[in-house]
């Protein structure tokens, strides 16, 4: 067979339609994965709906895949046929993830362990990026460039420390949480509906504050909660009143990543804080690649271990045919889930 099912997104704020497109080879370091699972994510529905980072048409979509290695490209010693894995794509021809098989560089997967099914992996890959460059990433202009739980020494290296984490239960938020607490923070505040304070305490919140509070008091309250200066921030919402809210917590010294474009007032910028907007795309250069390489290599033992969970599932059913309407979900926003489709599935 050489030929495969993708889901085209035909022009700039275009329809989306499933075509016939030949398999891809992968090149050399390269592997080809049939994706068995693929997640959606907020930026699939932007694209289309803001015309917004993709600029060549038709276009295919879609970030986060697990599936199954049918070939290796030359040179591939470390995964085999038949492994499965889960990884992050990119948005271009080959690797975008909105299509029945993609390539992927073998050093950017991460072997998809036995407690996890595909539909759960593929939850992961671009949360877990994202929290993980925002918070340990080597590029400090976009990351914390804090101490990685799995370099040496990085495991409960800010113990007594406390973390805020807007959005706790958005997919982003929920990998935050459980790397800070992997690397010792503590205590570790959240916002999040009440409706998910179960939820993100069992990721290992240790306060969850209702999103629907008034934002003007989210400085006193995380003050009350964390009993010590807050040096630690992440907005994985991001919208402008949150970044303020999150940035007025912030102690002197304090640093703050940010998941999109920086709104936080002018008339507030302190010389004494730090503001990063992280881009959590592991092969958008070689040093987040081997950033991203360090980091899939230590995910698979971490999720073993229970230390980090996916994301609930939602099955969008129809294959990659019902992956517009689901999208359309994000128009409203959904609450602590993962939509997850089936490529395979595509008739
Ligand atoms: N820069 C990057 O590299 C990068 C990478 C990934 C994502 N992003 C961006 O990051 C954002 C989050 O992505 P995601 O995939 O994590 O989204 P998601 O899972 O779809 O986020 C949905 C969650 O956001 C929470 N939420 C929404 N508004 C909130 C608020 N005002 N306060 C607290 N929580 C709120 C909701 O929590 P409740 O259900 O508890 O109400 C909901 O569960 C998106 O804008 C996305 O485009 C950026």
């Amino acid at each position: 067979m050489s030929t495969q099912k993708a889901l085209y997104l035909l022009e700039l704020r275009g329809k989306f339609s499933v075509k016939d497109k030949d398999i891809p080879e992968p090149g050399p370091g390269e592997v080809l994965v049939q994706v068995h699972s693929t997640a959606l994510n907020p930026i699939d529905w932007k694209i289309p709906a803001y015309g917004m980072v993709v600029t060549k048409y038709p276009a295919i979509l879609g970030l986060d895949a697990a599936g199954v290695v049918t070939k290796l490209g030359a040179g591939v010693s470390d995964v085999s046929l038949c492994d499965k894995v889960f990884y992050q794509g990119i948005y271009d021809e080959h690797r975008a993830t909105f299509q029945q098989y993609t390539c992927v560089p073998a050093e950017l997967v991460a072997k998809v362990p036995s407690n996890l099914t595909f539909e759960q992996a593929a939850t992961l890959p671009s949360a877990l990026a994202t929290a993980a460059f925002g918070l340990y990433g080597p590029n400090t202009k976009e990351n914390l460039g804090l101490s990685a739980p799995w370099a040496v020494g990085g495991r409960n290296k800010y113990a007594g420390e406390p973390i805020l984490v807007i959005g706790g239960a958005s997919s982003v938020g929920q990998q935050v949480i459980q790397l800070a607490k992997i690397s010792g923070f503590s205590p570790i505040i959240t916002t999040a509906s009440l409706d998910n304070e179960a939820y993100v305490k069992s990721l290992g919140a240790t306060h969850v504050i209702d999103r629907n509070a008034p934002l003007t008091d989210l400085p006193d309250t995380v003050a009350r909660l964390a009993g010590r200066p807050l040096l630690v921030a992440f907005d994985a919402v991001s919208y402008a009143d949150t970044q303020n809210a999150a940035y007025a917590a912030l102690a002197p010294g304090g640093k703050l990543v940010l998941v999109l474009f920086d709104e936080i007032d002018k008339d507030k910028l302190s010389p004494e804080k730090t503001v990063v907007h992280v881009f959590g795309y592991v092969q958008r250069d070689p040093e987040l690649s081997a950033f991203g390489a360090k980091m899939y290599a230590a995910a698979t033992a971490l999720i073993e271990a229970g230390e980090i969970k996916p994301n609930k599932v939602e099955i969008v059913a129809g294959g990659l045919a019902g992956i517009p309407d689901a999208l359309e979900r994000f128009n409203k926003g959904v609450s602590c889930v993962k939509l997850v489709a089936h490529p395979q599935e595509t008739v």
